[in-house]
């Protein structure tokens, strides 16, 4: 469980501000329902009722983005009837939920590759990003069949496809356009439930001066108030981004400030 600190920033009574940019990764479903006698997947039935709250959780403290991992490139390790429910629940959620959230302004956009999704999921996929992409409120970016070190490659390669010259040498700022993440800021807050302390290949470049908080809670059980406790802790940070406490004068500099 994370614990509060009191820093230099605190003390000053200077908190940063609510987090524009939060990535979960929302673990413990299938260990949630094992202790409830029920099998694997009814976890992550109730993961999903999760996940609408914490979103609307997310849109009524202020938050722009909220990125979350559903399905890693490893998942497709797992028994293959988990994966399959897994692929139909992501399926019946699209059906369910993207007409809510055309209406409740939320942009929804889902990072990872496709190549193993079925035709009937990516054409699902491709409409609902096209049915919310006129929405400027929260932005919802669900990873699916998404590994950090996939989207590193996949970078890199359309970058050497479509700037040959680059073969010779490139920097950070030539690669950024093509992370699958390129529309948005870097996470600010990232959250794990499920007790793992872990990052387990989630977004590995984008994570790199993200603050990170784990909580013992299983995702079924995370709420607003969760979240709220997971913000405060965020907010009493120092984030120094390589400097040292005293060079801090703004209450957030970005990384290359
Ligand atoms: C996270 O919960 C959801 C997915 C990976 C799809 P888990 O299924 O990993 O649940 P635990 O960690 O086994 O409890
Ligand atoms: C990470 O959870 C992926 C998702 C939540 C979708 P896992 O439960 O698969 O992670 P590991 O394999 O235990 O690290
Ligand atoms: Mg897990």
């Amino acid at each position: 469980m994370a614990l509060f600190s009191s820093n230099a920033r605190e003390a000053a009574g200077a908190a940063l501000p609510v987090p524009r940019h939060i990535a979960i990764i929302m673990d413990g479903n299938g260990r949630w329902a094992k202790k409830r006698l029920m099998p694997r997947v009814y976890g992550h039935k109730k993961g999903v009722e999760a996940l609408r709250d914490v979103v609307r959780a997310c849109e009524e403290r202020g938050v722009d983005y909220v990125t979350v991992f559903a399905f890693s490139s490893e998942n497709w390790r797992r028994p293959a009837d988990e994966v399959s429910f897994l692929m139909g629940l992501f399926l019946q959620a699209l059906q369910t939920e993207v007409d809510k959230m055309r209406r409740n302004n939320i942009r929804l956009k889902i990072i990872g590759s496709r190549e193993r999704f079925s035709p009937e999921l990516v054409a699902l996929i491709e409409q609902a990003e096209a049915d919310t992409a006129g929405n400027d409120g929260l932005t919802l970016t669900v990873a699916a069949d998404y590994g950090g070190r996939w989207d590193i490659l996949q970078a890199t390669r359309r970058l050497l496809a479509e700037r040959p010259e680059c073969v010779a040498g490139f920097g950070e700022a030539d690669l950024q356009p093509y992370l699958a993440m390129a529309y948005a800021p870097e996470p600010d807050l990232f959250i794990r439930t499920g007790g793992e302390q872990r990052i387990s290949n989630f977004l590995i470049w984008q994570l790199a001066y993200t603050e990170l908080y784990f909580t013992d809670a299983s995702w079924p059980d995370f709420d607003g108030p969760a979240l709220s406790q997971a913000i405060e802790w965020y907010q009493g940070r120092e984030r120094r981004f390589g400097r040292i406490s005293e060079q801090l004068q703004s209450s957030d500099l970005p990384p290359q400030g």
